[in-house]
Protein backbone atom coordinates (compact mmCIF):
# COMPACT_ATOMS: atom_id res chain seq x y z
CA UNK A 1 0.00 0.00 0.00
CA UNK A 2 1.49 3.10 -1.01
CA UNK A 3 0.47 6.78 -0.14
CA UNK A 4 1.55 10.21 -1.97
CA UNK A 5 1.63 13.36 0.51
CA UNK A 6 1.12 16.12 -2.60
CA UNK A 7 1.08 19.59 -2.77
CA UNK A 8 3.29 20.09 0.36
CA UNK A 9 3.99 24.32 0.20
CA UNK A 10 7.90 23.20 2.08
CA UNK A 11 8.95 20.17 2.67
CA UNK A 12 11.57 19.72 5.57
CA UNK A 13 14.27 16.81 4.96
CA UNK A 14 17.23 17.81 7.03
CA UNK A 15 19.61 16.36 4.01
CA UNK A 16 21.71 18.79 4.43
CA UNK A 17 23.75 20.62 7.43
CA UNK A 18 20.55 23.12 7.31
CA UNK A 19 16.48 22.19 7.19
CA UNK A 20 17.22 20.59 3.13
CA UNK A 21 14.17 22.75 2.61
CA UNK A 22 11.89 21.59 -0.67
CA UNK A 23 9.43 23.68 -2.17
CA UNK A 24 6.57 22.59 -4.04
CA UNK A 25 7.01 18.92 -3.06
CA UNK A 26 5.57 15.38 -2.34
CA UNK A 27 6.42 12.61 -0.61
CA UNK A 28 5.80 9.01 -1.40
CA UNK A 29 5.22 6.39 1.79
CA UNK A 30 5.40 2.53 1.20
CA UNK A 31 4.85 0.58 4.41
CA UNK A 32 6.53 2.26 6.98
CA UNK A 33 9.24 3.75 4.75
CA UNK A 34 9.62 6.65 2.88
CA UNK A 35 9.79 5.35 -0.87
CA UNK A 36 10.52 8.73 -2.62
CA UNK A 37 10.96 12.69 -2.03
CA UNK A 38 11.04 15.37 -4.66
CA UNK A 39 8.91 18.15 -6.88
CA UNK A 40 5.32 17.66 -6.76
CA UNK A 41 5.52 17.51 -10.74
CA UNK A 42 7.66 14.31 -11.00
CA UNK A 43 5.84 12.73 -8.16
CA UNK A 44 4.74 8.77 -8.87
CA UNK A 45 1.23 7.69 -8.93
CA UNK A 46 -0.12 6.07 -5.35
CA UNK A 47 -2.64 3.84 -4.20
CA UNK A 48 -3.48 6.57 -2.31
CA UNK A 49 -2.90 10.61 -2.40
CA UNK A 50 -3.79 13.19 0.26
CA UNK A 51 -3.64 16.90 -0.89
CA UNK A 52 -1.98 19.15 1.90
CA UNK A 53 -2.88 22.47 -0.03
CA UNK A 54 0.49 24.31 0.25
CA UNK A 55 1.08 23.27 4.30
CA UNK A 56 4.58 22.35 5.88
CA UNK A 57 5.47 18.94 6.56
CA UNK A 58 8.04 17.70 8.79
CA UNK A 59 10.10 14.81 10.45
CA UNK A 60 8.50 13.62 13.44
CA UNK A 61 9.79 15.71 16.04
CA UNK A 62 12.65 13.00 18.23
CA UNK A 63 12.39 13.75 21.96
CA UNK A 64 15.42 11.88 23.09
CA UNK A 65 14.68 12.75 27.12
CA UNK A 66 11.87 12.10 28.78
CA UNK A 67 10.94 10.70 32.00
CA UNK A 68 7.26 9.38 31.56
CA UNK A 69 7.43 6.43 34.20
CA UNK A 70 5.89 7.72 37.04
CA UNK A 71 3.02 8.47 39.22
CA UNK A 72 1.21 11.59 40.70
CA UNK A 73 2.48 15.05 40.09
CA UNK A 74 3.93 17.74 42.10
CA UNK A 75 1.91 20.81 40.71
CA UNK A 76 1.99 21.71 44.82
CA UNK A 77 5.90 21.73 44.39
CA UNK A 78 5.80 24.07 41.23
CA UNK A 79 3.37 26.48 42.79
CA UNK A 80 6.07 26.77 45.45
CA UNK A 81 8.85 27.37 43.08
CA UNK A 82 6.89 30.42 41.07
CA UNK A 83 6.22 32.20 45.00
CA UNK A 84 10.32 32.46 45.26
CA UNK A 85 11.11 28.27 46.42
CA UNK A 86 14.19 27.22 44.48
CA UNK A 87 14.27 23.34 42.38
CA UNK A 88 17.07 21.09 43.95
CA UNK A 89 16.08 17.86 42.58
CA UNK A 90 15.07 16.87 46.39
CA UNK A 91 11.18 15.85 44.91
CA UNK A 92 12.44 13.08 43.02
CA UNK A 93 11.70 11.38 45.94
CA UNK A 94 8.16 12.37 46.42
CA UNK A 95 7.50 10.61 42.75
CA UNK A 96 9.51 7.95 44.22
CA UNK A 97 7.24 7.12 46.45
CA UNK A 98 4.30 7.61 44.35
CA UNK A 99 5.91 5.54 41.90
CA UNK A 100 6.64 2.59 43.76
CA UNK A 101 3.07 2.37 45.23
CA UNK A 102 1.25 2.66 42.23
CA UNK A 103 0.10 -0.91 39.93
CA UNK A 104 1.29 -1.75 36.76
CA UNK A 105 -1.71 -1.17 35.21
CA UNK A 106 -2.16 2.57 36.41
CA UNK A 107 1.55 3.29 35.75
CA UNK A 108 0.99 1.75 32.20
CA UNK A 109 -2.18 4.27 31.71
CA UNK A 110 0.17 7.42 32.71
CA UNK A 111 2.33 6.07 30.59
CA UNK A 112 0.19 5.71 27.61
CA UNK A 113 -1.42 8.92 28.05
CA UNK A 114 2.13 11.09 28.03
CA UNK A 115 2.77 9.09 24.99
CA UNK A 116 0.05 9.90 23.22
CA UNK A 117 -0.19 13.29 24.38
CA UNK A 118 3.24 13.71 23.01
CA UNK A 119 2.37 11.89 19.20
CA UNK A 120 -0.68 14.51 18.92
CA UNK A 121 1.92 17.30 19.26
CA UNK A 122 4.01 15.84 17.09
CA UNK A 123 6.39 13.40 18.51
CA UNK A 124 7.04 10.39 16.76
CA UNK A 125 10.01 9.21 18.51
CA UNK A 126 10.34 9.22 22.27
CA UNK A 127 13.24 8.12 24.45
CA UNK A 128 12.33 6.99 28.17
CA UNK A 129 14.18 6.56 31.29
CA UNK A 130 13.46 4.96 34.25
CA UNK A 131 14.82 6.28 38.16
CA UNK A 132 11.60 7.06 39.86
CA UNK A 133 11.96 2.93 41.14
CA UNK A 134 15.34 2.97 42.80
CA UNK A 135 15.06 -0.77 44.00
CA UNK A 136 16.23 -3.47 41.69
CA UNK A 137 12.36 -4.69 41.16
CA UNK A 138 11.05 -1.19 40.78
CA UNK A 139 13.65 -0.14 37.80
CA UNK A 140 13.33 -3.44 36.14
CA UNK A 141 9.38 -2.80 36.56
CA UNK A 142 9.53 1.08 35.07
CA UNK A 143 11.59 -0.12 31.94
CA UNK A 144 9.49 -3.18 31.09
CA UNK A 145 6.52 -1.16 31.26
CA UNK A 146 8.45 1.78 29.21
CA UNK A 147 9.78 -1.01 26.47
CA UNK A 148 5.86 -1.37 25.65
CA UNK A 149 6.00 1.59 24.11
CA UNK A 150 9.09 2.62 23.18
CA UNK A 151 12.80 0.93 21.87
CA UNK A 152 14.67 3.75 23.02
CA UNK A 153 14.52 3.20 26.98
CA UNK A 154 17.53 4.24 29.42
CA UNK A 155 17.98 2.65 32.90
CA UNK A 156 18.49 5.54 35.71
CA UNK A 157 18.94 3.91 38.61
CA UNK A 158 21.13 6.67 39.02
CA UNK A 159 18.67 9.42 39.18
CA UNK A 160 19.33 10.35 42.86
CA UNK A 161 20.65 8.25 46.69
CA UNK A 162 17.57 6.60 48.15
CA UNK A 163 17.51 7.82 51.46
CA UNK A 164 18.20 4.94 53.43
CA UNK A 165 21.68 4.76 51.67
CA UNK A 166 22.41 9.06 52.35
CA UNK A 167 25.21 7.60 54.49
CA UNK A 168 26.74 5.18 52.56
CA UNK A 169 25.98 6.32 48.42
CA UNK A 170 28.87 4.27 47.63
CA UNK A 171 27.04 0.98 48.55
CA UNK A 172 24.31 1.87 46.44
CA UNK A 173 26.44 2.25 43.38
CA UNK A 174 27.32 -1.04 43.85
CA UNK A 175 23.99 -2.25 43.81
CA UNK A 176 23.31 -0.58 41.05
CA UNK A 177 25.92 -1.51 39.26
CA UNK A 178 24.95 -5.30 39.93
CA UNK A 179 21.49 -6.66 40.96
CA UNK A 180 20.27 -3.85 39.36
CA UNK A 181 21.87 -3.16 36.11
CA UNK A 182 20.96 -7.00 35.69
CA UNK A 183 17.68 -6.62 36.00
CA UNK A 184 17.50 -3.68 34.10
CA UNK A 185 19.04 -4.58 31.02
CA UNK A 186 16.88 -7.06 29.07
CA UNK A 187 14.72 -3.82 29.39
CA UNK A 188 16.97 -1.42 28.50
CA UNK A 189 19.36 0.05 25.64
CA UNK A 190 21.08 3.08 27.81
CA UNK A 191 21.92 4.15 31.31
CA UNK A 192 22.36 7.60 32.27
CA UNK A 193 23.36 8.97 35.36
CA UNK A 194 22.21 12.38 37.08
CA UNK A 195 25.72 13.62 37.41
CA UNK A 196 25.25 16.72 39.69
CA UNK A 197 25.48 18.26 43.71
CA UNK A 198 23.33 16.37 45.93
CA UNK A 199 22.89 13.46 43.43
CA UNK A 200 26.08 11.27 42.31
CA UNK A 201 29.95 12.46 42.10
CA UNK A 202 32.11 12.01 39.21
CA UNK A 203 33.23 9.08 40.45
CA UNK A 204 30.41 7.36 40.96
CA UNK A 205 28.85 8.43 37.90
CA UNK A 206 32.09 6.95 36.15
CA UNK A 207 32.19 3.64 38.11
CA UNK A 208 28.26 3.32 37.16
CA UNK A 209 28.54 4.36 33.10
CA UNK A 210 31.27 1.72 33.07
CA UNK A 211 29.09 -0.84 34.00
CA UNK A 212 26.90 -0.11 31.78
CA UNK A 213 28.75 0.04 28.93
CA UNK A 214 30.68 -3.50 30.17
CA UNK A 215 27.27 -4.90 29.80
CA UNK A 216 26.72 -3.42 26.45
CA UNK A 217 24.24 -0.50 26.99
CA UNK A 218 24.92 2.94 25.60
CA UNK A 219 25.87 6.24 27.40
CA UNK A 220 23.71 9.36 28.40
CA UNK A 221 24.46 11.72 31.15
CA UNK A 222 22.45 14.12 33.18
CA UNK A 223 24.96 17.02 33.94
CA UNK A 224 25.60 20.78 34.40
CA UNK A 225 21.82 21.53 35.08
CA UNK A 226 22.14 23.43 38.51
CA UNK A 227 25.27 24.33 38.22
CA UNK A 228 28.80 24.10 37.11
CA UNK A 229 30.23 20.07 37.35
CA UNK A 230 32.10 17.37 36.21
CA UNK A 231 29.18 15.87 33.68
CA UNK A 232 29.52 16.95 30.26
CA UNK A 233 33.52 16.42 30.36
CA UNK A 234 32.48 12.67 31.29
CA UNK A 235 30.35 12.46 29.01
CA UNK A 236 32.93 13.21 26.62
CA UNK A 237 35.27 10.73 27.99
CA UNK A 238 33.31 8.37 27.65
CA UNK A 239 31.93 8.68 24.11
CA UNK A 240 28.41 9.06 25.37
CA UNK A 241 25.82 9.92 22.79
CA UNK A 242 24.51 12.75 25.05
CA UNK A 243 24.96 14.98 27.20
CA UNK A 244 21.66 16.33 28.66
CA UNK A 245 21.06 19.51 30.21
CA UNK A 246 24.39 21.61 29.46
CA UNK A 247 23.11 24.78 31.12
CA UNK A 248 26.13 25.79 33.13
CA UNK A 249 29.18 24.99 30.84
CA UNK A 250 32.54 26.26 31.00
CA UNK A 251 34.85 26.85 27.85
CA UNK A 252 36.52 23.87 28.31
CA UNK A 253 33.44 22.39 28.62
CA UNK A 254 32.06 23.48 25.51
CA UNK A 255 35.58 22.94 23.76
CA UNK A 256 35.03 19.43 24.52
CA UNK A 257 31.74 18.81 23.20
CA UNK A 258 32.95 20.78 20.11
CA UNK A 259 35.88 18.04 19.47
CA UNK A 260 33.57 14.86 20.24
CA UNK A 261 30.77 13.33 18.95
CA UNK A 262 28.74 13.98 22.10
CA UNK A 263 25.69 15.63 21.55
CA UNK A 264 24.46 18.57 23.76
CA UNK A 265 20.87 18.16 24.60
CA UNK A 266 19.27 20.98 25.19
CA UNK A 267 16.05 20.91 27.75
CA UNK A 268 14.37 24.32 27.78
CA UNK A 269 10.96 23.26 29.74
CA UNK A 270 13.43 22.74 32.58
CA UNK A 271 14.59 25.82 32.97
CA UNK A 272 10.86 27.55 32.41
CA UNK A 273 9.26 25.04 35.30
CA UNK A 274 12.44 26.01 37.53
CA UNK A 275 12.56 29.64 36.55
CA UNK A 276 16.27 29.14 35.79
CA UNK A 277 18.46 30.70 33.38
CA UNK A 278 18.10 28.95 29.61
CA UNK A 279 21.38 27.24 28.66
CA UNK A 280 23.13 29.63 25.84
CA UNK A 281 22.39 27.30 22.34
CA UNK A 282 24.03 29.99 20.46
CA UNK A 283 27.57 29.35 22.16
CA UNK A 284 27.55 25.27 21.15
CA UNK A 285 26.35 26.05 17.93
CA UNK A 286 29.09 28.41 17.13
CA UNK A 287 31.59 26.21 18.57
CA UNK A 288 30.26 23.32 16.20
CA UNK A 289 28.61 21.57 18.96
CA UNK A 290 25.75 19.05 17.54
CA UNK A 291 22.63 20.44 19.54
CA UNK A 292 19.24 18.27 20.51
CA UNK A 293 15.82 19.66 21.87
CA UNK A 294 13.77 17.31 23.95
CA UNK A 295 11.37 17.91 26.64
CA UNK A 296 12.59 16.29 29.78
CA UNK A 297 9.30 14.92 30.51
CA UNK A 298 8.83 14.04 34.33
CA UNK A 299 6.46 15.44 36.78
CA UNK A 300 9.46 17.76 38.79
CA UNK A 301 11.25 19.78 36.67
CA UNK A 302 9.30 19.89 33.15
CA UNK A 303 6.43 18.72 32.72
CA UNK A 304 5.36 19.55 29.60
CA UNK A 305 5.44 17.00 26.40
CA UNK A 306 5.25 19.54 23.66
CA UNK A 307 8.25 19.72 21.57
CA UNK A 308 6.67 23.32 19.45
CA UNK A 309 6.79 24.81 23.13
CA UNK A 310 10.35 23.49 23.49
CA UNK A 311 11.30 24.45 20.09
CA UNK A 312 9.41 28.11 20.82
CA UNK A 313 11.35 28.27 24.25
CA UNK A 314 14.53 27.60 22.40
CA UNK A 315 14.11 30.51 19.59
CA UNK A 316 13.25 32.86 22.26
CA UNK A 317 15.26 32.54 24.96
CA UNK A 318 18.39 30.31 23.91
CA UNK A 319 19.25 32.56 20.59
CA UNK A 320 18.69 29.48 18.15
CA UNK A 321 17.02 30.52 14.75
CA UNK A 322 13.65 28.44 14.24
CA UNK A 323 15.78 26.31 11.72
CA UNK A 324 18.30 25.53 14.11
CA UNK A 325 15.62 24.99 16.90
CA UNK A 326 13.23 22.69 14.41
CA UNK A 327 16.65 20.78 13.04
CA UNK A 328 17.89 19.82 17.06
CA UNK A 329 14.16 19.00 17.43
CA UNK A 330 14.16 16.75 14.69
CA UNK A 331 18.05 15.21 12.94
CA UNK A 332 19.35 16.55 17.09
CA UNK A 333 17.82 14.11 18.77
CA UNK A 334 18.53 11.54 15.88
CA UNK A 335 22.05 12.42 16.83
CA UNK A 336 21.80 11.80 20.41
CA UNK A 337 20.09 8.72 19.86
CA UNK A 338 22.46 7.62 17.48
CA UNK A 339 19.93 6.64 14.95
CA UNK A 340 20.20 7.71 11.44
CA UNK A 341 16.39 6.20 10.35
CA UNK A 342 14.41 9.17 12.34
CA UNK A 343 14.49 12.99 12.04
CA UNK A 344 15.09 12.95 8.55
CA UNK A 345 12.88 12.47 5.14
CA UNK A 346 14.24 11.02 2.67
CA UNK A 347 13.76 7.62 0.75
CA UNK A 348 14.75 4.36 2.87
CA UNK A 349 13.94 6.47 6.12
CA UNK A 350 10.80 5.43 9.25
CA UNK A 351 7.98 6.92 7.50
CA UNK A 352 7.48 9.21 10.63
CA UNK A 353 6.42 13.16 9.16
CA UNK A 354 3.82 15.47 10.44
CA UNK A 355 1.83 18.14 8.84
CA UNK A 356 1.44 21.68 9.90
CA UNK A 357 -1.51 23.93 10.31
CA UNK A 358 0.70 26.50 8.45
CA UNK A 359 3.11 27.22 5.17
CA UNK A 360 6.59 26.93 7.05
CA UNK A 361 8.63 25.78 9.81
CA UNK A 362 9.13 29.20 11.19
CA UNK A 363 5.27 29.28 12.57
CA UNK A 364 6.39 26.51 15.19
CA UNK A 365 8.18 29.46 16.54
CA UNK A 366 6.03 32.26 15.62
CA UNK A 367 3.40 31.19 16.86
CA UNK A 368 3.91 29.80 20.26
CA UNK A 369 0.97 28.04 22.36
CA UNK A 370 -1.03 27.33 19.06
CA UNK A 371 -1.73 23.58 18.46
CA UNK A 372 -0.15 23.57 14.84
CA UNK A 373 -0.16 19.87 14.45
CA UNK A 374 -2.40 18.61 12.24
CA UNK A 375 -1.23 15.24 10.88
CA UNK A 376 1.05 12.38 12.01
CA UNK A 377 1.98 9.83 10.34
CA UNK A 378 4.02 7.56 12.64
CA UNK A 379 5.19 4.25 11.03
CA UNK A 380 3.78 5.13 8.15
CA UNK A 381 0.39 5.09 10.02
CA UNK A 382 -1.76 8.12 10.32
CA UNK A 383 -2.36 8.28 13.71
O1 LIG B 1 16.04 15.79 34.15
N1 LIG B 1 17.77 16.00 36.52
C1 LIG B 1 17.26 15.01 36.99
N2 LIG B 1 16.07 14.52 36.69
C2 LIG B 1 15.00 15.25 36.14
C3 LIG B 1 14.17 15.86 37.21
C4 LIG B 1 13.35 14.86 37.86
C5 LIG B 1 12.41 15.37 38.93
O2 LIG B 1 12.53 16.51 39.44
O3 LIG B 1 11.53 14.54 39.23
C6 LIG B 1 15.48 16.25 35.12
O4 LIG B 1 15.29 17.47 35.25
FE1 LIG C 1 15.95 14.50 32.74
Amino acid sequence: MTLLIDNIGELVTNRDDGLGLLAKAAVVVDGDRIAWVGPSYHAPAADRRIDVDGAAVLPGFVDSHTHLVFAGDRAAEFGARMAGEPYTGGGIRTTVGATRSASDDDLRDSTERLVAEARRQGSTTVEIKSGYGLTVEDEARLLRLAREVTEETTFLGAHVVPAQYADDPWRYVSMVCGPMLAAAKPYAKWIDVFCERGAFDEDQARTILTAGRDAGLGLRVHGNQLGPGPGVQLAVELAAASGDHCTHLSDADVDALAGSETVATLLPGAEFSTRSAYPDARRLLDAGVTVALATDCNPGSSYTSSMPFCIALAVREMRMTPAEAVRAATAGGARALRRTDIGVLGAGARADLIVLDAPSHLHLAYRPGVPLIRTVLHNGVLQ
